[in-house]
């Protein structure tokens, strides 16, 4: 027995399912279905941003073998994934001169949880 409107609501979740099963994730590089937009970020001192910005550096010398030296985050954005993207323009050093580097870094704080996804530069 299905009253109308019942029925309506069930066309309906079936629809959004639908909706949600074909649409991709944007820019889900880190994996995780429910993805949000970029968001930019506005303060630049901002411990975590801060954080991200030398793990980015950090790792990148690490796995390319270069002595780049954080200077500061000049602009960034994020997105929450499962856990959070960071895309950020890092101010770095090497040899004296400074130079801008954009690193993807994905965080799971709660599972300490952290990859530098991609680095870029000097742009
Ligand atoms: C940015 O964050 C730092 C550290 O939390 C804080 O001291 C500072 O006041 C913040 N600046 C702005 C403009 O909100
Ligand atoms: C990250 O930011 C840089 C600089 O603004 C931009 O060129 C790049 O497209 C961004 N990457 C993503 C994945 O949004």
């Amino acid at each position: 027995m299905n009253h109308p409107s019942k029925m309506h609501n069930n066309l309906f979740t079936t629809i959004i399912l639908i909706l949600f099963l074909f649409s991709k994730p944007s820019a889900a590089f880190g994996g995780g279905a429910i993805t949000g937009g970029w968001k930019r970020i506005h303060n630049m001192t901002d411990p975590t941003v801060v954080k991200i910005g030398k793990f980015a550096i950090h790792e990148h010398n690490k796995r390319d073998h270069a002595s780049l030296k954080f200077r500061k985050v000049v602009k960034g954005e994020s997105q929450v994934v499962a856990g959070m993207n960071y895309n950020l323009t890092i101010r770095a050093a090497e040899r004296g001169a400074d130079k801008c580097y954009v690193a993807l870094v994905w965080d799971k704080p709660w599972k300490k949880f952290r990859r530098l996804v991609s680095f870029k530069g000097p742009v």
